[in-house]
């Protein structure tokens, strides 16, 4: 009821605004990396398997994704991603020595719970969940589980269920790196402080509301948007192109920026606001470049750009700076500002924000 809303709005804003504290919560007690963590048995699992299969929906499907950047990059594990409706369905080639890792927020998501079954059905026996919900069905099947401390989500457009999940990945990440002996001691320590000031840091980034706030009433009042973004931060685009049309009924599409002249750079006019999130990272040159791209065509480009990113506002270039770069954690920012982009709009349309028409907090049947 309204009295749990607090000062909030919505559900979603409420979800959004807890992040710091369930960040925190999913990562309480890691005071160094252990397979423990994820199971009794996951050292021997993780010391045998050699590849990575991870199954999920929606918006867990982009954590998977995310996950798939970090694993390669940093525990040299080969991922593969797959939307659970599609893996249950067709012929693929199963491989024993994968560790199959479903994410789900509910545990209960039917086409989720059938690739798994799938999975092992192919004689892949190695599995882990990161999930929600402790009871649930999917924590049940699985042999290994990580379970998120998001508390109760009740925003049909998941928030802090995506980014919770993140901080688990994660930490899978750094074990599997771990096992594989591609983590120092130092690294160990350098990441495990960045994952205890990520309460901090995304806080930091909830605080620009008021900029995010003034972007949604231009943003209100268009019908389509493109989303854009580069490497790890490309199924970010992803999730925030989905916030978006989930709870705004805004048509919005998500690119890699480098496919811009593969097709949508077609779609460009000065009606196209183009969300760019740019982090200070390796691939920052070529993201500008892109952009030249879209100003060239007359689009209007909102950037996500962290503090020293060098991109300054000007004619259709509107940026807003995140306070911090934040390496290989930072999605889990930059996502925080697009789920406020995508709610506040949504509130500026006068939508149902909770509960958006035609979708369900949990799909328990296909
Ligand atoms: C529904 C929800 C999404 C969620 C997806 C997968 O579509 O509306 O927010 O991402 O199901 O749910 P799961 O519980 O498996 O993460």
């Amino acid at each position: 009821g309204a009295a749990e809303l607090g000062p909030y709005r919505h559900y979603m804003q409420k979800e959004i605004f807890e992040q710091p504290r369930v960040i925190g919560d999913t990562l309480e007690g890691v005071t160094g990396i252990m397979p423990e963590l994820f199971g009794d048995n996951a050292y021997k699992v993780f010391k045998q398997i050699d590849r990575v299969l991870i199954l999920a929906c929606g918006t867990s499907y982009y954590a998977g994704l995310t996950a798939k950047y970090w694993i390669e990059s940093i525990a040299k594990v080969p991922v593969s991603v797959e939307i659970a409706s599609e893996y249950r369905y067709r012929d693929s080639v199963p491989n024993p020595n994968t560790l199959v890792v479903t994410i789900t927020q509910s545990g209960e998501t039917a086409d989720t719970l059938a690739a798994l079954k799938h999975a092992r059905s192919l004689g892949m026996e190695h599995t882990l969940t990161i999930c929600n919900v402790s009871t649930s069905a999917m924590v049940r099947e699985c042999a290994l589980s990580y379970i998120t401390r998001a508390g109760v989500e009740v925003g049909v457009a998941s928030t802090k269920a995506f980014t919770t999940q993140l901080a688990a990945l994660f930490l899978l990440t750094l074990t599997l790196a771990q096992v594989n002996g591609r983590l120092s001691d130092d690294e160990e320590a350098a990441y495990l402080k960045q994952m205890r000031h990520l309460p901090v840091a995304i806080a930091a980034v909830l605080a620009l509301e008021p900029q995010i706030i003034a972007w949604a009433e231009e943003f209100a009042r268009k019908e389509n948007a493109l989303f854009l973004g580069r490497g790890l931060h490309y199924p970010i685009a992803l999730e925030g192109a989905l916030k978006l049309k989930e709870i705004s009924y805004i048509h919005a599409e998500a690119y890699p920026a480098g496919e811009l002249k593969h097709g949508p750079l077609a779609l460009v006019t000065d009606e196209m606001p183009v969300v760019t999130i740019a982090p200070n990272d390796a691939l920052l040159e070529k993201l500008k470049s892109n952009m030249q791209e879209v100003r060239a065509r007359g689009g209007q480009l909102y950037v996500f750009a962290d503090v020293d990113s060098r991109i300054n506002s000007g004619d259709g270039v509107h940026v807003i700076r995140l306070p911090e770069h934040y390496g290989q954690l930072s999605p889990i920012l930059h996502v925080a500002a697009l789920q406020l982009l995508a709610y506040h709009t949504a509130l500026a349309r006068g939508t149902d924000v909770d509960k958006p028409r035609n979708l369900a907090k949990s799909v328990t049947v296909e």
